[in-house]
């Protein structure tokens, strides 16, 4: 089977690591020269919106797929003309705005902060004033590890906000006192079978993902698939979808939704007895659906801007690298760590054991 995929990143390129051993091919399309997924496939080395070129990838693929979801719903739906396009472009469309996602979270009955769209700054003083302070001003598309977003705090912050964040359609959200953040990955196939992986907790550094732990029996993961199987369902999902949840008072309010794998997924490579990335693509491609049951305990750890010498991650217990080759750079995410053990305690030694050599 030919696997089209919209981006070439480090999560095309897990996708490709996990679906060869299927049998699948991977084309890659990416403007980017140096897409890392290149390694794994054909790169189609074009803008996204190039109606040639997805002729090209549609006419040599049996599916498409995406790695990202600020692809342009109009390359979605132009491509879904010609060849079968899982999440569709309407399942896109809506988790790739955030005005539309908080929307959908509000008319399923999914708890979610409050929130008011920002289309100027008098929209921006005037949703203040419903809302209050502190919140969260975010563009409503685009935004990815906390970029495109400003906390507000005291009334000097919101002067020129709008403008501080392009003039661009944005929403306001009240700001969150979360205990923690925890993520639900989940699968639902082409026949509507839904399988969720355990719910992990997320902590993240500037607004990026640094830690992810695989949780066992949480007390909110029935809760939390609740929640997805109405969003699943109201999209007729298909493929993988994360859910970003904050915790408060002992539940759960939606922070947002990735129609696509997701960074606090990654631990399910070594993890879990079928890794997010086997199962997004058994499900685009109507395959039954591998087991989420995790194996052991299990961690994850990020690597931004760089990562430290092999030899000294690889000494730790356990520890498997993903090095996604590519350029070092501030703030960018270069490669992570799965981090497995018999124990808990054990686990958290291996995780501090890594942490030190970040810091040294
Ligand atoms: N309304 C909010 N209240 C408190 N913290 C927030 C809020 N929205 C986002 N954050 C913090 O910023 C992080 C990134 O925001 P998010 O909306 O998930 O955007 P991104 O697309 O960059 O992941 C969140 O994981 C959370 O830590
Ligand atoms: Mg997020």
């Amino acid at each position: 089977m030919k696997v089209g995929v919209i981006g070439g990143g480090q999560l095309g390129r897990m996708l490709a690591l996990a679906g060869t051993p299927l049998g699948m091919q991977f084309t890659f399309l990416d403007p980017a020269a140096d897409a890392c997924a290149a390694a794994l496939g054909e790169h189609l080395h074009a803008d996204y919106s190039s109606p040639e070129h997805l002729q090209q990838l549609a006419q040599s693929v049996d599916l498409v797929t995406f790695e990202f979801e600020s692809v342009p719903a109009e390359t979605v739906a132009y491509l879904e003309q010609f060849v079968p396009v899982y999440p569709s472009a309407q399942a896109l469309r809506i988790a790739r705005d955030r005005w539309f996602e908080k929307s959908m979270f509000k008319d399923l009955g999914i708890p979610t902060t409050e929130f008011a769209d920002v289309l100027s700054q008098a929209d921006l003083d005037a949703a203040v004033a419903q809302i209050g302070l502190p919140a969260v001003l975010k563009t409503r598309t685009l935004g990815y590890d906390g970029k495109g977003q400003k906390v507000l705090r005291e009334p000097a912050d919101v002067v020129d906000a709008f403008a501080y964040l392009g003039n661009v359609p944005c929403i306001l959200e009240g700001f969150v006192a979360f205990s923690g953040e925890v993520s639900l990955v989940a699968v639902r196939g082409r026949d509507g079978e839904v399988c969720c992986y355990p719910l992990v907790h997320n902590v993240h550094h500037e607004g990026i993902l640094h830690l992810s732990l695989a949780s066992d029996q949480h007390p909110l993961q029935a809760l939390a698939q609740d929640y997805a199987q109405r969003v699943l369902n109201e999209l007729e999902y298909v493929g993988v979808l994360a859910f970003e949840f904050f915790e408060v008072d002992g539940g759960l309010k939606a922070n947002e939704i990735a129609p696509r794998v997701h960074n606090s997924g990654h631990w399910t490579i070594e993890g879990a007895q079928c890794s997010q990335f086997e199962n997004h693509l058994r499900a685009v491609a109507g395959l039954p659906l591998g087991s989420v049951e995790k194996v052991g305990h299990s961690g994850m750890l990020n690597f931004i801007g760089s990562i430290p010498a092999t030899a000294d991650v690889l000494a730790v217990a356990d520890c498997h690298l993903h090095d996604y080759s590519k350029a070092f750079k501030p703030g960018r995410k270069v490669g992570h760590v799965t981090v497995r053990s018999e124990s808990e305690a054990q686990l958290k030694q291996q995780i501090a054991a890594l942490e030190a050599l970040l810091s040294s």
